[in-house]
This record gives C-alpha cells, structure tokens and sequence, in this order.
C-alpha cells in the first residue's frame, strides 16, 4: 500500500552547496536553479541566510534569491537561523523559510552556538515574525537517529521537540537523519512511534546516505505511509558542521526508484540530470549518485 504520489523537496542548492569547498560564482548557481525550476520539481530550498563566516558558499543568499527567474507554482524557500536570516529572507521575499535545530546538544552547539534551550526563543521570534509577513514554515530536526558528538539520540527527547517545534506554528517538519546513520529497522520503529503524534502530511524525511541507507530507509518510510521526501541532485552535498557527513540522497536516484515502482512525481528525470551535469561540470567533481554515473557513460 505505498503512496501513488511523492513530493520530493529539492535541497541541493542549500544542503548541497553548502559544503563545497570551491566557490562557485553566483551567476552559475543562479543558472542552475533556473533549470532545476525546470524540471517539474515543485520545491526548491534555494540558499541560507546564515553567517557567511560560517558558511562562506552561501554568502551571495540575497542576489541568488532576487535574480532566480521564479515559476509558479514552485515554492521557493531558504534556511534562517535567526531573525537577521529572517531579514534577508524576507527582502529577498521567498515563499517559504526553514528554521532548524538539532535533538542533540552537540550539534545544535556546534552547528548554532547554542543550547538546545536557548533556541527555542529565537525560533518562535522567526517563526511568529514570518507568519506574519505570510510565509510559510518548515522546520528541521537534525540528528534525528544519531549525533557524530553525543552519539544514540534519545527518541522521547526528539519527539519532545518536535512537539515544541509544531507547538511554535510550523507548518511541516523535516526528520534529519544527518550523519547517515540510520537503518532501515531503526527508521521503521521510529516512524511507528510518531505516527500517532503529528500528521504524515506534515512530516518529512531528509535522509543522508552517508552509509549507503537512503534509499532503503525511504522504503520503509513508504511502507509507513510517509511521502515527502528531501534530495540533492546527483547526492551533491555533506553538513559542514557534521564531521563526516556526506550528501543527502541523490534526488536523481529517488526519481528512478520510485517511477520504476510506479510511484508518480511529476519531476522529468532526463532534466534533473541535465541539472546535475551542470552542477557537477561547476564543481569540477563527478557527482557520486547511480544515475549520474549511468548519464556519465551514455
Ligand atoms: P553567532 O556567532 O552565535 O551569532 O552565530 P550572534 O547572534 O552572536 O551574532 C554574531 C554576529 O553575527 C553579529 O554581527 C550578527 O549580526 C551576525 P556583529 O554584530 O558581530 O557584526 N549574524 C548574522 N550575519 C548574517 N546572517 C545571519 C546572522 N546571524 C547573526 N543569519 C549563527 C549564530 C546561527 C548565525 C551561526 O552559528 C550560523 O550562521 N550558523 C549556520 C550553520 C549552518 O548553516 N549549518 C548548516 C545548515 S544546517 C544543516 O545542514 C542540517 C539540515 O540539512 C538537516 C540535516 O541534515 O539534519 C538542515
Ligand atoms: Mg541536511
């Protein structure tokens, strides 16, 4: 009984971007995110308005933002921390903005230099400011099902938080398997718990394959009834302050798996790699997904 139709929320050109290392010029990002608009992707998290000294990649956020030719229909949204994010985010007038914070104290520490208690306050300013400038909110949850500092992440304390995180007014939430250490048996019981908690339609999965699981804890988040799920063109990407951490799951990959099984969604999987190509042509790297391989070769 899997879902007919999955809405697969692009985050390459935030999640993805963010960990390159070689800079890559605003006119080439610009481009990219015109073709990524292009490919029946009806999401695309675009940059973040994060501190440049700690992500130096997105640090052109508001001309990427402004100078994109925007489709209708797609939402647009960036990453904010704070209420300075929020400003950019809201100049640059994205549809959605993505608040995030960590369940465990060490990345949450490292990643936004603060406590765990600390953000609560900052994120309920963000989310209260930009509902009321009529934007929509996501939110994420990272180290989900496991933290490179603090290691196991207590499950009753993820879902306290994602309770204060819906309880802020949010209006869906992404699950942060951030390191890639999820199995599929761990993603399963985890869903089974929460199930009952928040409603499937406001809930996303944000895996990244590190270790390879993406794809199969997409499976068995399908099984559970789950059908909003983040990716990165040709698995571009890794989380800065994350060590180890590698990209999110190929979008291009998610694509294949799911229309070979007859699952619907609505993205043109030749273009998407057409996409990937031109990223990847930018980074001077091969992109590490299966379809960008097979691209490669034919
Ligand atoms: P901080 O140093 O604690 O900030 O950094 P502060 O509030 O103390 O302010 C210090 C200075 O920074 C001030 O400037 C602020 O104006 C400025 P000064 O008065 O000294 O000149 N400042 C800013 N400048 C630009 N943009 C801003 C901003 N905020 C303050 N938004 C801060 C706190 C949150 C800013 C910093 O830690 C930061 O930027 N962190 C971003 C880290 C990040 O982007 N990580 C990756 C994204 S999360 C992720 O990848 C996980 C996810 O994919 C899900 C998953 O995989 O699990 C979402
Ligand atoms: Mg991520």
């Amino acid at each position: 009984n899997l879902p007919k139709h999955v809405t697969i929320k692009e985050v390459g050109p935030r999640d993805g971007l963010q960990n390159e290392k070689e800079e890559i010029k605003t006119e080439d990002k610009i481009e990219w995110i015109n073709q990524l608009s292009r490919t029946g992707l009806s999401y695309i998290e675009i940059t973040s308005f994060v501190h440049p000294k700690w992500i130096p990649q997105l640090k052109d956020a508001i001309d990427v933002a402004k100078s994109i030719k925007r489709e209708k229909g797609l939402t647009y949204a960036a990453l904010v921390p704070n209420m300075k994010g929020l400003e950019g985010a809201l100049e640059a007038d994205v549809d959605e903005v993505s608040i995030f914070m960590s369940a465990s104290e060490s990345h949450n520490k490292k990643n936004i230099n603060k406590s765990i208690d600390e953000t609560y306050p900052i994120l309920k300013e963000v989310v209260d400011e930009a509902k009321g400038s009529n934007k929509t909110v996501r939110g994420y949850l990272s180290t989900v099902f496991g933290c490179p500092y603090d290691g196991a992440v207590d499950e009753q304390q993820v879902i306290d938080i994602c309770k204060r995180l819906f309880d802020m007014g949010i209006d869906e939430l992404s699950l942060g398997d951030t390191i890639g250490v999820a199995n599929p048996i761990q993603v399963r019981n985890f869903l089974s718990l929460i199930e009952n908690e928040f409603p499937k339609d406001q809930i996303a999965l944000h895996f990244h394959d590190t270790r390879g699981m993406a794809l199969a804890n997409t499976l068995v988040s399908l099984e559970k009834g789950y059908y909003m799920f983040d990716g990165s063109v040709g698995g571009l990407g890794g989380c800065p302050y994350a060590k180890g951490a590698s990209g999110n799951v190929a979008t291009d990959d998610l694509v294949y798996m799911l229309h070979d099984m007859g699952i619907e969604t609505g993205i043109k999987l030749d273009h998407l790699l057409k996409a990937g190509d031109f990223i990847q042509q930018k980074i001077n790297n091969p992109l590490p997904s299966k379809q960008m391989n097979i691209f490669q070769k034919t």
